[in-house]
């Protein structure tokens, strides 16, 4: 592929094998200016007049560390500008700048308390356990449903104070929500995509309208309870403030950890000396390897920012109002940070990957929690079926979620 041939707007590009995928993004970074791209085509807006490409790695820290000039507030999470009842759901402080989003961050921050997190240790530790069993007695299967989609999905329920009853809802609907350009998930028709998606964001926002409405008479150790509960400075989330909210933590919480996982079996199938390196030793090297895992699958591929006054970066002259889009999938793989940077590698040190984002205000608030379901997910799992090999995956087409729909998985039993 020439770089002229390289559309990262094509909804084709993000559906060619990871490698192929991974070689244009070089060939990106390779160029001496700032690649620029037509916008891609959307159900939800006009296209605007194209961005650029951040895809090296200084430029998505420098952009990330900069928020008043590169501002989250036209939309973080889409290329296109969103209409306005778009933002109201799926917006929360990840679409917002400072002050709106100092102050959501930090009521939501105390409420999202290392005390709260602590309570679901034990939590992330048994259903580890319950999953394994359950994938022991059913034998080879689908990884993704039976393994790598429930854990995350059951903390982030717990968490949230959601009934088991509502699980299949809250992942049905989150997966709408982030399904890209997927039609297994969206309607090819652009007008029927719309309400799909604004139906998805009204049943979860309905859904903490009631866990709200019953917690305000009779609050628990939830965070819903925590949320509509007034803190000690009187600070509070407004209904549609948590409403959204709401959406933005159980999407976030539900859709990147799985595909992590699930990124994992793929890299120690194809890597199998890497995992007897971590086998040998799995709990000292467990930490640097969900590391190498987040870095080299970048489960969110990138963010968006636009610019709020003209500004110089890396020798590149950039107007107000562009829009720029940090490509951390790219960063990621940046050789003058990463030697050999497609090589997955547990023992890679330093290790300063982008893929919880670069360093700013917006740096991923779910962090620690993935970090520790990855960890907890992969002893478990690596511990007792050492053995358990990827078949071939079926990928989410997606430019935003570097995703795994299915993904059969082989182990002896
Ligand atoms: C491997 C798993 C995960 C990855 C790769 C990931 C990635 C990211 C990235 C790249 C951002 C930066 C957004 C920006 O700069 O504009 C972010 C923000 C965020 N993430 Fe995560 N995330 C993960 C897990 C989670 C989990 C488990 C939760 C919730 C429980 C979560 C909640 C959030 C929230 C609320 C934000 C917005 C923070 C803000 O705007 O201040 N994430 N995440």
């Amino acid at each position: 592929m020439t770089v002229a041939g390289i559309d990262l707007s094509a909804t084709e590009f993000w559906g060619l094998p990871l490698a192929e995928r991974a070689a244009a993004f070089a060939k990106l970074r390779a160029e001496p200016r700032t690649p620029f791209f037509a916008e891609p085509e959307s159900p939800f807006s006009d296209p605007g007049r194209g961005y650029y490409a951040l895809v090296k790695y200084a430029d998505v820290v420098e952009a990330s560390k900069h928020p008043a000039v590169f501002s989250s507030a036209k939309g973080a999470t889409q290329i296109p500008d969103l209409p306005v009842e778009f933002n109201e759901y799926f917006g929360s402080m990840i679409n917002m700048d400072d002050p709106k989003h100092a102050r959501l961050r930090r009521i939501v921050s105390r409420a999202f308390s290392p005390r709260l997190i602590a309570k679901f240790e034990d939590d992330v530790r048994r259903t580890a356990t319950t999953v394994v069993d359950d994938l022991l007695a059913t034998g080879p299967c689908d990884f993704v449903a039976n393994v790598a989609a429930r854990l995350p999905l059951k903390i982030i329920c717990d968490m949230m104070g959601i009934p088991d009853d509502q699980y299949d809802m809250v992942l049905a609907n989150t997966n709408i929500i982030l399904s890209g350009a997927d039609p297994e998930f969206l309607s090819e028709d652009m007008d029927q995509a719309v309400l799909q998606v604004l139906g998805a964001g009204q049943a979860l926002a309905d859904l903490v309208t009631s866990l709200a409405a019953d917690r305000a008479q009779a609050p628990r150790e939830d965070l819903v309870s925590a949320l509509v509960t007034a803190n000690i400075d009187g600070e509070q989330l407004t209904s549609p403030e948590l409403a959204s909210f709401f959406i933005l933590l159980v999407v976030a919480g539900n859709e990147t950890t799985r595909n992590a996982l699930s990124h994992a079996l793929m890299l120690f199938t194809e890597y199998p000396d890497q995992r007897a390196l971590l086998l040998a030793d799995l709990e000292n090297r467990l930490e640097d390897t969900v590391e190498e895992i987040v870095r080299y699958a970048s489960p969110v591929l990138f963010m968006r920012r636009t610019l709020t006054q003209d500004y110089t970066m890396n020798g590149q002259d950039y107007r107000e109002g562009d829009k720029v889009v940090l490509f951390y999938y790219s960063a990621n793989r940046d050789e003058t940070v990463f030697p050999d940077p497609e090589r997955f590698d547990i023992t890679r040190s330093p290790n300063p990957h982008v893929g919880f984002g670069g360093p700013g205000p917006h740096y991923c608030l779910g962090a620690h929690l993935a970090r520790r379901e990855l960890r907890v997910m992969l002893r478990e799992l690596l511990a007792r079926v050492p053995d358990i090999t990827a078949g071939e995956p079926d990928r989410l087409l997606s430019s935003f979620i570097n995703g795994i729909k299915h993904l059969p998985c082989d182990f002896s039993r």
